[in-house]
């Protein structure tokens, strides 16, 4: 019998060889004013070498004002194209797909950078978790957004990749308006599901304007929000039956698959599912500590005992027991109410597991990031045979939180023979990239 795990996936108008898509994985590899390094085509490589169906690129911005960290290659105007074609045709080569995902932090980011002060929202008020300013997008601002997400669509198509997916999930800008917990307006885009629909619906029918039917468009969606996750006094945020109806709508308007994720905000207890690395939060949140009204008080949360072991219950407790799978009740749901294919997120890492989730017909493939990190050939060892790797990823979530000072790399020592070879490991990705980013790079070999 076939394995479902490398049958292909149709999507209306792509097929992927299987039903592992590389989930996404944002790294501060490009340069500061959002043009593209080879440093980040090597790392898509790793994963297109790795032998999975297709790769969801990480966090693109559509707009300056959309970026949440300097140093991501953006899609905000056509002197990106050349870049996005030749890491498309670089990852083809590996007979793997490449979708890029078109994002706009909204209120949410994690380090400010200097070419704007406020975010734009739909709200005005601040961001949570840093405390970062934002003002209250006004309709033209809502036009010239949602214009920009249509425009990044038709970038995407003119550099040869294979779709897009909406960034419409963990409290970026799309979040933002859909969320019942953070969308408080009273025009026509907040108030009933309805109204906060309607920002990410617009941006649906800008985008099959600009580009057609028949490039592929997804959305990756925290199906429930769990925005009390960590406090009480919090609303709980968009329940599943919301998002449900969403799903129903976004197929309406022309999409063509939905990415199932969970949480209002980027981390959440939920998302990565795993632990809070304390003592390695301390040695990297410090670069973050002038970004944000509260970013120095959660930098002396984090130092201080017992503060931070309190802390660091309350956020295992909100996750609950489960990390493997933890979106996939969601995700049955959300695939019992639309046609086209869903596609999990959350903690995947074993074979059988992931053939039986397919096969119950739970989601039509799964996406990783993580495990893919640890072992970047996990497509491989599966279908070599091998239902976990021998070194599995440990969800201990340091890679998460290095992004901000670090390149993103598996951190866990662990899993090396030495603290040497996981260094070398994480640096890698430098190699045979031009002198002028490695001199930009302080460490790299
Ligand atoms: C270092 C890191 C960076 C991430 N960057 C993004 C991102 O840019 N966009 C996004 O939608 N999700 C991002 N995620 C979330 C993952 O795509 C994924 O949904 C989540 O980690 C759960 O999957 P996993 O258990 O396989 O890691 C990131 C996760 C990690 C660990
Ligand atoms: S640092 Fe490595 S082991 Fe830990 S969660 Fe990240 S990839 Fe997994």
């Amino acid at each position: 019998m076939p394995d479902i795990l490398f049958e292909p996936l149709k999507f209306r108008s792509l097929t992927i060889k299987n039903r592992i898509l590389r989930s996404n994985i944002s790294g501060r590899f490009d340069n500061y004013d959002g043009s593209g390094t080879q440093t980040r085509i090597n790392w898509e490589l790793k994963f297109a070498r790795g032998g999975v169906g297709a790769i969801i690129s990480s966090f693109v911005p559509v707009q300056i004002r959309g970026r949440i960290m300097p140093n991501y290659a953006t899609i905000d105007r056509d002197e990106r194209i050349p870049f996005w074609r030749e890491l498309g045709r670089q990852v083809h080569e590996h007979d793997c797909k490449y979708i890029l995902q078109l994002s706009h932090g909204g209120r949410q980011r994690d380090v400010g950078g200097i070419e704007y002060l406020t975010g734009l929202s739909s709200t005005d008020k601040e961001e949570p978790l840093h405390g970062f300013p934002c003002e209250r997008m006004t309709a033209p601002q809502i036009r010239e957004t949602v214009s920009a997400f249509a425009e990044g669509a038709r970038r995407a198509r003119e550099a040869g990749l294979d779709g897009i997916e909406l960034h419409g999930a963990n409290g970026y800008l799309i979040t933002q308006f859909l969320s019942s917990a953070i969308n408080d307006r009273k025009d026509e885009y907040g108030g009933p599901l309805e109204n906060r629909a309607r920002f990410v619906l617009d941006i649906v029918r800008a985008i099959r304007q600009r580009v057609g039917r028949d490039f592929h468009l997804q959305m990756k969606i925290s199906s429930t929000e769990f925005n009390n996750a960590l406090l009480n006094r919090e609303k709980p945020g968009n329940v599943l039956e919301d998002s449900i109806q969403v799903c129903r709508w976004l197929q309406e308007a022309g999409v063509d698959a939905i990415h199932v994720s969970s949480g209002s905000s980027f981390p959440h207890p939920r998302n990565p599912p795993g632990d809070l690395p304390i003592d390695e939060i301390v040695k990297t949140y410090d670069s973050l500590i002038s970004s944000g009204r509260h970013a120095f008080r959660n930098f002396v949360l984090f130092r201080s005992w017992p503060m931070n072991q309190i802390f660091h219950k309350r956020w295992l407790r909100a996750r609950g027991e489960r990390i493997e799978g933890i979106n996939l009740p969601d995700a049955r749901a959300v695939k019992r109410a639309v046609s086209i294919p869903v596609i999990c997120t959350g903690g995947f890492q074993t074979a059988s597991f992931i053939r039986e989730t397919i096969q119950k017909g739970d989601c039509d493939a799964v996406s990783i990031a993580r495990a893919l990190v640890a072992n970047n050939d996990l497509v491989k060892l599966f279908a070599a045979g091998e239902d976990r790797p021998a070194k599995p990823c440990t969800y201990c979530n340091k890679c998460l939180v290095n992004v901000a000072e670090n390149p993103v790399g598996c951190y866990e020592e662990s899993r090396f023979e030495s603290r040497e070879e996981m260094v070398l490991q994480i640096l890698s990705v430098y190699q045979d990239a031009p002198l002028s980013e490695k001199a930009a790079t302080p460490g790299a070999p």
